[in-house]
């Protein structure tokens, strides 16, 4: 048993946490280079806060340069404990309308040429990413979204393409096929990279277009997804406060918080 301290992670449209009491910002060094900028950190009620804007600040990082490793690195040198994204989606099922929110439960990965491991040069580790996603965190961060006056589906299946480019309509045709709910560019390597640093990962994604499978004449277009973004913010927030206030007291423990005890193949004596 422990305290709670939940690391969030800010996508388009939510760069800054809005009010954490006692915040403040500090520039946290990686060993594995730059993260996306510095961190916020601070309290609501009793809970720890500490937030990273993953495109940085004035979103000047596209996914493909977001540097993954040394944001999970960041956060986990801060002490979190867990780890919330709140990220744009784009729907691929009829029922996901813009404007709700997904928690999602399940990805497939189709983003190339990312950093995507801590391990493999001196320790060879292998973890566990049957269930990506905590079932515990998102549960509580889907039901603090209702009660902040969210429409929140339960689960789905977030494709994560490599963009920039939005897809193809052929691609998007073909991941409603694969049965993918939603799609995104960056939930993967984050959630494996917070599988590796032993933090369980949710992932409440706000739907902001149906992508281009829907309309066989319309695009996805980014000011429509800024703009979905932007009136959904402050239910973004409000929803870390509605966390807050609803996680239990204190925290029990996590199978994922020792993950690596099961994962580490190289013996420590063969340790660089
Ligand atoms: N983020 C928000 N909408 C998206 C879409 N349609 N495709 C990929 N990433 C997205």
């Amino acid at each position: 048993m422990g305290q709670w301290h939940i690391g969030v992670i800010g996508g388009s449209g939510l760069y800054e946490p809005g009010a954490l009491e006692d915040a403040q910002e500090i520039a946290v060094n990686s060993a594995f280079g730059e993260p996306s900028g510095p961190v916020t950190t601070g309290r609501i009620g009793n809970v720890r806060f500490t937030f990273i804007a993953r495109h940085g600040k004035g979103h000047r990082l596209s996914p493909s340069h977001v540097n993954f490793r040394a944001n999970i690195d960041v956060l986990k040198r801060c002490g979190v404990t867990d780890i919330l994204a709140i990220s744009a989606i784009g729907s691929l099922q009829e029922t996901m309308a813009p404007g709700t929110f997904v928690a999602v439960d399940q990805l497939i990965d189709r983003t190339v040429g990312r950093d995507r491991s801590f391990f493999g040069n001196g320790i060879v580790a292998h973890v566990p990413l049957a269930d990506p996603v905590c079932p515990r965190l998102s549960g509580l961060a889907a039901s603090a979204a209702e009660q902040a006056g969210a429409t929140v589906h339960r689960c789905g299946t977030y494709v994560a393409i490599e963009g920039p480019q939005f897809s193809t309509r052929a691609e998007s045709h073909l991941y409603r096929q694969w049965g993918a709910d939603v799609i995104g560019m960056t939930a993967m390597p984050e959630a494996r990279l917070a599988r590796e640093a032993e933090l369980p990962y949710a992932l409440l994604g706000m739907v902001t277009d149906y992508d281009c499978w829907r309309d066989e004449k319309a695009d996805v277009d980014v000011t429509d997804i800024l703009a979905v973004m932007r009136a959904n913010a402050d239910l973004a927030r409000s929803c870390l406060t509605r966390l807050a206030q609803s996680l239990p007291d204190e925290r029990e423990a996590s199978p994922i918080d020792t993950i690596l005890d099961i994962a580490i193949i190289t013996p420590p004596d063969h340790w660089d």
